[in-house]
């Protein structure tokens, strides 16, 4: 399968990515039960992931969106943007941050900066993908969906240069 420039084989099939959300739900559901929950969906790679998450869910609990990006190509510029803020108020909230992808962990500090006033009770952090060996970062996800090698992938909301996005299942670069 091609993307642009880039050849990409099969990687996580659409039912494997779903049983997984679904166990992920299901952590979620028994974890946060009582609690005041708002999860926090990190736009555009989590809108997929966040959409299936959300049916799963049995919380009585809202959802809201930010918009962040630090990518170029298939390389992390290291220098997060934030484009569209926090527009809730997040006072007494448990958080659940819902990511498509981990990777060095540069989102995730600037997404606990811009939280750092917010006054919520908690923040747990979700992640439908995670690069335990690109990590760098000091805020480790709580819920994973899956841990992958480092290597580029694209599909199920991810991206390479914006394209790629709408595909079902996940996809590793070839080299
Ligand atoms: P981090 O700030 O380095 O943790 O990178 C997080 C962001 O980089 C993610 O939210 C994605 O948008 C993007 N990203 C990281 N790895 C990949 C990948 O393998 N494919 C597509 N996008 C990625
Ligand atoms: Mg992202």
């Amino acid at each position: 399968m091609n993307i642009l420039d880039k050849s990409f084989e099969n990687y996580i099939t659409r039912d494997e990515i779903q049983s997984q959300v679904k166990r992920v739900a299901e952590e979620l559901n028994q974890d946060l039960q009582e609690q005041d929950v708002v999860f926090l969906a990190v736009l555009n790679g989590s809108f997929m992931f966040a959409s299936d998450l959300m049916k799963n869910i049995r919380l009585e609990s809202e959802i809201s969106f930010i918009k962040l990006g630090s990518y170029s190509g298939t390389k992390s510029t290291g220098v997060v943007d934030e484009f569209i803020g926090l527009t809730i108020d997040l006072a007494n909230k448990t958080v659940v941050i819902v990511e498509d992808i981990v990777d060095t962990g540069k989102t995730l500090e600037k997404i606990m900066k811009m939280l750092e006033d917010s006054r919520a009770k908690s923040i747990k952090l979700c992640t439908l993908l995670f690069k335990p060996d690109a990590f760098k970062g000091d805020f480790h996800p709580d819920y994973i969906g899956f841990s992958i090698p480092n290597a580029f992938v694209v599909g199920y909301g991810l991206d390479y240069n914006e394209k790629g996005r709408n595909l079902d299942a996940i996809y590793q670069i070839k080299d």
